[in-house]
């Protein structure tokens, strides 16, 4: 069966602005996300603390997450690669962070520059400084369903990677579909032998819709009883480091089908399509909401 409350992450405003080129102004990147923190969602990713030189869009990581105002109730996760990353969130005023890996060795050198062994080494160093301080931690684990660069991965291979992450103290580990090739079948496979080592209360699941394959994703991991989703409004996103992979499942047409079950999710679907819009405008983009496209008026 569903569950009754599905939890959304929202990650428009890291790995929906990530990948675009043109640099966003960081009032726009605050505003932003001040819109979503009153649409309901009780998780929003703001920011990565990258380096710069590899993704120039998430530069001004500390001003974003200074300048935010923090709605109670609402949490703000931010990407950390390493423990630089991790300090200079922590200086920021984050409090949750996530860790991110992959279950491809090229993915994992090409997007963090080094192999799977060293990155969960990093983590590990995170994870601990981070339990000093009481900073909960998310882990990701990327190319679960597919890997730009070596293509199909092992559900095995993402089962290690996952249980090494949630085994050092994630507390949720989100299975990443990089560049959207997964499909309910591959969907299942990798989450029952997922689920075999990692309670499905403790999984996630991060779809990119590139083979507009998502919805159908994420429809599947929830019969299976997962019950948090990552999306992005408008359906932005993308990785520098997965060419070819498009957007995020789109925030809107996850809210609009969740409604549709019946299943909660304590957001307000026309407050979630306003923010897109905001969003599109200042990025000169048509949103990739279908829900949105359908039934959106300003
Ligand atoms: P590196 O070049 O190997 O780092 O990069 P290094 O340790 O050799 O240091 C080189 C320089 O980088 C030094 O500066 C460091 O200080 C600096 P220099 O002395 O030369 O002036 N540096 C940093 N600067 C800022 N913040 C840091 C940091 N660490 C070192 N944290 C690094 C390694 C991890 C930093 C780099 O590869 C990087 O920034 N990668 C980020 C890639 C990224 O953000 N990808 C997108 C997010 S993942 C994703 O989108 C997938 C996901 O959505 C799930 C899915 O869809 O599957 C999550
Ligand atoms: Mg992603």
């Amino acid at each position: 069966g569903f569950p009754e409350y599905v939890k959304i992450v929202e990650v428009g405003p890291r790995d929906g602005l990530q990948n675009e080129k043109v640099i966003v102004p960081t009032d726009i990147k605050i505003e932003f996300i001040n819109q979503l923190s009153k649409t309901g969602l009780s998780a929003i990713e703001v920011t990565s603390f990258v380096s710069s030189r590899w993704v120039p869009q998430m530069a001004d990581h500390t001003e974003v997450m200074r300048g935010i105002q923090q709605h109670p109730g609402v949490r703000y996760p931010v990407l950390t690669p390493n423990l630089q990353g991790f300090h200079d969130a922590v200086a920021a005023g984050a409090t949750e962070i996530s860790v991110f890996g992959a279950a491809s060795e090229s993915f994992t050198k090409k997007n963090i520059n080094c192999s799977i062994e060293e990155s969960l080494g990093r983590f590990e160093e995170v994870i601990k400084s981070a339990r000093h301080m009481n900073i909960p931690v998310r882990g990701y684990v990327s190319c679960a369903l597919g890997c730009p660069y070596e293509g199909s991965i092992t559900p095995q291979k993402v089962t290690d990677v996952s249980k090494r992450l949630y085994g050092m103290g994630c507390y949720e580990i989100s299975l990443g579909d990089t560049t959207g090739v997964g499909t309910p079948g591959s969907m299942k496979r990798m989450l029952e032998s997922v689920m075999k080592e990692i309670p499905p209360g403790a999984l996630a699941v991060h779809c990119h819709d590139t083979y507009g394959q998502a919805l159908a994703n994420i429809l599947t991991a929830l019969q299976m009883g997962i019950n948090v989703v990552d999306s992005a409004v408008s359906g932005l996103g993308g990785c520098p480091y997965a060419e070819g992979a498009s957007g995020n499942v789109a925030t809107e047409d996850l809210v609009y089908m969740l409604n549709g079950l019946g299943i909660h999710t304590g957001v307000n679907l026309y407050k979630v399509m306003e923010a897109g819009d905001f969003i599109c405008k200042v990025l000169n983009k048509t949103t990739n909401s279908k829900v949105a496209q359908a039934s959106f008026k300003a």
